[in-house]
């Protein structure tokens, strides 16, 4: 096979940032993809409707003439978080999720949740309008090792979590383990998980061992072979209950050199072909419109998109990197030189 026609995929889960960070990444989002869950985790993160209406309009107003792409707005819960604006960000059609960071638990996750009791209410009321709630899953529990951080997070939040509020639907984001795998696959319904691009391709070992990389740093940090293979298992698999999100996190080059540097790998440019290499190396390319097309917006309670995106044989050179006005942002290097590109894109 040398062409590959599939309807446009969509990113549920993708970090755009603002400002210079916003139009330099923007477009690479918008080639390739015509929807995405865009996170809120600015500086001060996305927290009211009014906030999320500003952004959504700097987001449109970064978009390259011609683009097709609709960011689907997100709300950063906070422990003020307000039921009835929440419900009226849902009702208006702007917002699509709410994210719930554990207060500590990753960049800008300072104003996140500590206390789950204080929450109850917006959990309620999201359960009602059937808003999803994403999760960042991991623990903040200092003495709770940063490899099990998502395996203890399942035990001791997410599941009394789901059983105090059951109607809630959850999205899992950018699984890392075996055991979130399980945990979602215990749930026939109301339950779903993202993958990133870069869980499927890295284990531990890439960051760690014969150097420290830290362009392969990021939260939840990748884990063990036996889970990025778990995961490969369950992202081609075809199961509705799995889905893309890349996860792409922009952050420049100085910020990720740091002695103390930012989470986050850059995947935007080429999740689709890094997606259809594995795919195809896993015998599992006529699953790859289920997870990267389909079932994310089966989930939603969204339409899949009516055009398509076609990826062609071949691999011309790739950039290793984007300039933006804030400094360089590395592109995410799978290690491997992907075998398919994106030659055309479809409007409906
Ligand atoms: O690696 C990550 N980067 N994980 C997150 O949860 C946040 C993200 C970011 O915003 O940079
Ligand atoms: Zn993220």
């Amino acid at each position: 096979m040398t062409h590959l026609t599939l309807r446009t995929p969509d990113d549920w889960h993708l970090h755009l940032r603002d400002g210079a960070m916003l139009r330099a990444v923007l477009p690479h989002s918008a080639a390739h993809f015509a929807r995405a869950i865009i996170m809120p985790n600015l500086v001060p993160p996305v927290v009211t409707g009014a906030d999320a209406a500003a952004y959504r309009a700097r987001i449109m107003a970064a978009l390259p003439e011609g683009a097709d792409f609709i960011p689907l707005m997100t709300l950063y819960l906070t422990e003020d978080t307000d039921p009835d604006d929440v419900a009226a960000a849902h009702a208006s059609g702007l917002i699509h999720a709410v994210k719930l960071y554990p207060a500590g638990a990753t960049t800008n996750s300072a104003s996140g949740v500590a206390n789950f009791d204080r929450v109850q209410g917006v959990l309620e009321r999201m359960a009602q309008i059937g808003l999803p709630l994403c999760v960042h899953g991991e623990v903040t529990d200092p003495t709770v090792d940063i490899f099990d951080r998502e395996a203890v997070f399942i035990d001791r939040i997410l599941d009394p979590l789901r059983r105090r509020v059951p109607v809630l639907k959850v999205v899992m984001e950018h699984i890392t383990t075996s055991q979130g795998v399980d945990y979602v696959k215990t749930h026939d319904t109301g339950l779903g998980a993202t993958i990133t691009t870069h869980h499927l391709v890295i284990n531990r070992n890439h960051i760690l061992a014969g150097g420290i990389r830290p362009h392969y740093y990021c939260l939840p940090v990748a884990k063990r072979e036996e889970h990025r293979l778990a995961l490969r298992a369950a992202a081609t698999s075809g199961d509705a209950r799995f889905f893309l999100g890349t996860d792409s996190a922009p952050h420049t080059d100085p910020a990720k050199l740091q002695p103390c540097g930012c989470a986050g790998c850059f995947t935007a440019p080429n999740t689709m072909p890094i997606l259809a290499h594995v795919f195809e190396q896993d015998g599992a390319l006529a699953n790859l419109e289920s997870f990267a097309s389909l079932n994310g917006p089966a989930f939603y309670g969204l339409p899949p998109n009516s055009s398509t995106i076609t990826l062609t044989k071949g691999a011309p050179d790739q950039p290793t990197h984007i300039d933006t006005d804030d400094g360089p942002v590395t592109i995410f290097d799978p290690g491997f030189t992907p075998d398919w590109h994106v030659t055309a894109r479809s409007s409906c």
